[in-house]
């Protein structure tokens, strides 16, 4: 897909990966709208980015914010062509003192907002699709090396990030035909501020954000005839 002049949607847009995300698609040309709960710091990308950058502040979690969200993309633009689900976080810790609190905050960010957010985005895109007989738009779920492999300690974060992969796969299958691309992303450390939210320690020799932004670019450009379903990224130092 040319992205130039086209629209995209990235949820965690506030930092890491969703900032590295939504610079780079800048950068390509894309109009973003940058999806997070902390407006302060969507402001200060808009400061820097300009014009194309547009701040929406939304809770993932919340069906009814998210509905605002995708409206107000709708409104602004007549187009939506790429969405990053990127928006997560994990809470790490032992299995049997995994809270029902933080059981409810992995799954409904983690799973429940991105598969309402891409139901809100494929209407549209598949519209597109029909209309130019071509590419209507590509939705980019962000997994985890946690959603491939089970480890101790991780065990809430390891069930959504395999939902991630379930629900993508499935995706993929239903909504090619529609002409939607779907592709799962699985990396293993990424050097931002999930650690400290998780209340693990971060891993030394951490890929860094950029590194998977433009791998998301390569993938999101890639021509109309062929689709790169997922992506595995891994530092080459191994932790510990
Ligand atoms: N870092 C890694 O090693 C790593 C590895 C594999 C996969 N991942 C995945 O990569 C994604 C991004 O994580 P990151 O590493 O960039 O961590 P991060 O720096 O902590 O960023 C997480 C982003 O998610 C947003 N977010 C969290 N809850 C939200 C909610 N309810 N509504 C809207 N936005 C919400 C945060 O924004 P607000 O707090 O402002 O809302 C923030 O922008 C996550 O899905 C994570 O599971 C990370």
């Amino acid at each position: 897909m040319d992205l130039s002049g086209k629209v995209a949607v990235v949820t965690g847009a506030s930092s890491g990966l969703g900032k590295a995300f939504s610079m780079a698609l800048h950068h390509e040309g894309m109009t973003v709208f940058g999806l997070a709960r902390r407006k302060d710091r969507l402001d200060e990308m808009a400061k820097v980015l300009g014009e194309r950058f547009v701040a929406v502040e939304c809770d993932v979690t919340d069906d009814e914010s998210l509905q605002k969200a995708f409206a107000h993309v709708g409104k602004t633009m007549d187009r939506l062509d790429v969405l990053v689900n990127n928006a997560g976080l994990g809470q790490f810790g032992d299995f049997e003192a995994l809270t029902p609190e933080q059981l409810d905050v992995q799954l409904d960010t983690n799973v429940r907002g991105l598969i309402r957010a891409s139901q809100l985005a494929v209407p549209t895109m598949a519209a597109q699709a029909q209309k130019n007989g071509g590419l209507g738009g590509h939705i980019v779920n962000i997994a985890s090396v946690a959603g491939l492999v089970g480890n101790p300690q991780i065990s809430v974060y390891n069930a959504t990030k395999f939902a991630v992969r379930g629900v993508s796969e499935a995706m993929m299958k239903e909504l090619r035909p529609q002409g939607i691309k779907v592709t799962c992303f699985y990396p293993g450390s990424v050097e931002t501020e999930f650690a400290d939210v998780a209340g693990s320690k971060g891993n030394p020799d951490a890929m860094h954000a950029e590194d998977l932004a433009d791998t998301l670019v390569h993938v999101l450009k890639a021509p109309r005839r062929y689709l790169i379903s997922e992506v595995v990224m891994r530092p080459m130092t191994v932790k510990g």
